[in-house]
Parts: C-alpha cells; sequence; structure tokens
C-alpha cells in the first residue's frame, strides 16, 4: 500500500525527475509477485496492477526491459480480467471545474449535535452501510487505510462492550447501535509513526458521524479508555483482533422525532482558535 501512494504521489508533482522510481517500481512488481503467490488475487493486488500501468505511461518514471516484462508477466495472469477495467489505482485528472461544492454545508455541519436520547427504531443496515462509504471518503496517511469500523446492533452486546469501558454508560445502554473504531498498528512501521493510526481514526470517525448525521442517525461519541487491561477485555468481548488498538466509541440511533435536549457545547471565538502567523 506504501508502494502505492508513492509512486501515485510521485506523478502529481509539478516538476519530475526523469528516471524516477527505479527501486520503488522494481520493488512492488517483487512484492506483487510474492503476494500473489502467499495471497492469490484480491482488490490491493488490483489497484497495485493499475499503479504500475500508469507509472509505465508516465514519460518520466523509470521503465526498462525488465519492468515491461515483469508487468507484462503479471499482467497475463491475472484471473478476472475484468477487474482490469474497473481501473482501480493510477491518476486522475481534475481542475477546479470539476469541484463538487454545496451551499448548505455549514448548516449540515452546524444542525449536528451529540445526541445521547434516540427514536425508539432499530437502524437500518443500509443507513450504517451508505455512511461507512462516506466516511471511507477520509484521508489517511500514505493511503495504508488503518481503520477499521466494528458494528454491533443488540442490546446485550452494546451493553457488554460499554460496561468493559467502566465509565459513564446509563446514556449509552439507550442506543441502537454502536460503532467501535480502530486503527491497525500494524499498517506502521516504526515509532515515528505510531500515533498515526489515531488521527486517521479520527479523521474517518467524524466523517462517520457527519455521514450518520446525513442519514437522520444522531451519535455521540465516547471516549476509550485507554488503561491497557480495560482496553483488552473491551476487545475481547467486542472480538477485536490484538493489532487494532481503540480510537472511539461511537453510539448512535435515530433523531426522536419529538424535541428532545441537547447540550449547546458553545465553541470558543475564532480569534481564539485561528492564529494567523504574517
Ligand atoms: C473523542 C471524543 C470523546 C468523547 N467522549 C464523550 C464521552 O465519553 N461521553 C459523552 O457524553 N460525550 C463525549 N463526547 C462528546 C463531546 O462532549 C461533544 O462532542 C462536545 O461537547 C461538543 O458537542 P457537540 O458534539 O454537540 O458539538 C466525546 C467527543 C469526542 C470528540
Amino acid at each position: 500500500m506504501l508502494l502505492n501512494h508513492q509512486l501515485e504521489k510521485a506523478q502529481t508533482y509539478a516538476d519530475q525527475r526523469d528516471g524516477y522510481g527505479k527501486e520503488k517500481v522494481t520493488r512492488l512488481l517483487r512484492l506483487i509477485k510474492n503476494y500473489v503467490n502467499q495471497f492469490g488475487y484480491d482488490s490491493l493486488v488490483y489497484t497495485s496492477i493499475g499503479v504500475i500501468k500508469a507509472h509505465v505511461s508516465n514519460i518520466h518514471s523509470f521503465k526498462n526491459d525488465q519492468v515491461i516484462k515483469c508487468f507484462e508477466e503479471i499482467l497475463s495472469q491475472v484471473p478476472d480480467r475484468s477487474q482490469l477495467d474497473k481501473e482501480r489505482g493510477g491518476i486522475i485528472l481534475f481542475s477546479a471545474n470539476d469541484l463538487e461544492r454545496d451551499t448548505n454545508l455549514f448548516n449540515l455541519l452546524s444542525s449536528r449535535h451529540s445526541c445521547r436520547q434516540f427514536a425508539d427504531k432499530a437502524v437500518e443496515k443500509e443507513h450504517i452501510e451508505k455512511a461507512i462509504d462516506y466516511a471511507m471518503t477520509a484521508p489517511s496517511a500514505c493511503n495504508r487505510q488503518c481503520v477499521r469500523a466494528h458494528y454491533y446492533d443488540t442490546p446485550s452486546a452494546i451493553k457488554s462492550i460499554v460496561l468493559a469501558q467502566k465509565s459513564d454508560v446509563q446514556w449509552c445502554l439507550n442506543a441502537k447501535g454502536l460503532f467501535v473504531i480502530t486503527g491497525d498498528r500494524e499498517y506502521f512501521r516504526d515509532y515515528f509513526e505510531r500515533n498515526q493510526r489515531m488521527f486517521d481514526a479520527g479523521l474517518f470517525s467524524m466523517n462517520l458521524c457527519l455521514a450518520l448525521h446525513n442519514e437522520g442517525i444522531g451519535s455521540c461519541f465516547k471516549m476509550a479508555q485507554k488503561d491497557y487491561a480495560i482496553e483488552r477485555a473491551t476487545k475481547q468481548i467486542a472480538s477485536i483482533p490484538d493489532s487494532e488498538d481503540i480510537c472511539v466509541l461511537l453510539l448512535l440511533g435515530y433523531y426522536p422525532k419529538e424535541k428532545s435536549i441537547y447540550a449547546k457545547s458553545t465553541r470558543l471565538n475564532r480569534e481564539e482558535i485561528l492564529n494567523i502567523h504574517e
């Protein structure tokens, strides 16, 4: 994933060095072969193929006979050629004319309030799936996509996970659904990057919260207790793999039709937040 990202990103710079990417394209070709031998073809392999296709089409990139031959060999062995038509990976062209703007964005953002009382109605799975599709538009470090969203909608699962967190839980028990958002630490290499999974998970979570809001679903974050024993117990109850660290919990349900009470949660003034350094 990292090499996919690096080879894609290299093409987006205004100044490209002739013959760039020798080491990376060679490594990616080798990795694809090893990966396919071990795991077969999946969406990641097809994305990598798209990345290399774009790389070899670039007039500045490094490509010799060996690279072309190896790429053609990989292409010739693809079991499902229809996957290649999906054109995963590579680059797109985009201009100011392609911008999508929404004049109601502020209204949407400012009408969201943390919701701790929910309508007595099960949340439809299609709404959850749609919100996840929206949330997945969030950026992630080097596009590594380490974030996972675990969803629970039975009262017993919600209760046991919330109780495992050992904090103020009463309002959480009325929720109709619960996301536990995690970041998988195995996507990152060393301690320089160790906090990155939490940022990625936070960005994803905010998109998710807004997408749910747009579907009429109210939600409220619940901070994850960063105590090792509590986290371990929560992960066990929630069937979350060991390599994933919990970023935050998100309790949710449809907004009640009748008026209910929300905190104003007034923000600071802009001047207290924004520092323009001139
Ligand atoms: C990371 C995070 C953790 C939070 N944890 C809790 C929590 O444990 N309990 C709770 O009632 N609200 C929690 N909240 C909700 C905040 O209180 C709320 O977002 C804030 O007061 C702003 O209000 P608003 O969401 O209505 O704009 C959390 C929010 C965030 C972003």
